[in-house]
């Protein structure tokens, strides 16, 4: 009871950022045959769940392979004016299902999910992540990457699809800005 008492508390930042859904996590289907390589390289936000985390605009994250299971990720946002960077690792944590990444910030931090539900490597990628808290409840974090600062709105309608298909509520969806990102810098 006291441990459970604990966990909640720690994880109320978490669950203020986000909308808590009731039961453990879903289980989407990922990417079948994920190839890392051909995913690595610049990808930029078109879409997300609101986060307390990034509020910047401009996000993208630049990807480059390090080993065969795991990579370096550098993320970037322009906030105020000014380009905040922040690099972290990926890894390939079961060869047997090589599209559920772990990505960490830092060392003294646990890899938290990014699974790639699905990609074409060329144009655009779904991203999932999600926690449970005690079965419960879980937490979650998605996002529409794609290859050029926007996507059509058939590629964006399409993807948010896949996620509802998957029981991932995406109606809170954000679009992303990235409008005047390329002159700032
Ligand atoms: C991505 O990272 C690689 C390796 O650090 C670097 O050579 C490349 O210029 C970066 N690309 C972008 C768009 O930042």
């Amino acid at each position: 009871m006291k441990l459970s008492f604990a966990l909640v508390i720690l994880t109320l930042p978490l669950i203020r950022a986000q909308v808590p859904h009731w039961g453990p996590c879903p289980e989407p289907a990922v990417q079948p045959a994920f190839n890392l390589k051909q995913f690595m390289g610049r990808w930029f936000e078109i879409a997300r769940l609101p986060t307390q985390f990034e509020k910047g605009q401009c996000i993208e994250t630049n990807f480059t392979l390090k080993t065969d299971s795991s990579m370096r990720v550098v993320s970037s946002e322009i906030l105020n004016g000014e380009l905040r960077k922040i690099e972290g690792i990926g890894v390939i944590e079961d060869m047997k299902n090589p599209a559920k990444l772990g990505i960490s910030y830092s060392y003294v931090l646990p890899y938290s999910p990014y699974w790639i539900l699905s990609t074409d490597y060329v144009n655009s990628a779904l991203v999932y992540s999600c926690t449970d808290v005690l079965r419960l409840f879980h937490v979650d974090f998605a996002w529409i990457l794609g290859r050029t600062r926007t996507l059509p709105e058939s590629t964006v309608e399409r993807a948010k699809e896949i996620f509802a298909n998957n029981n991932i509520d995406v109606i809170r969806m954000i679009a992303s800005r990235q409008q005047g990102c390329d002159k700032t810098l």
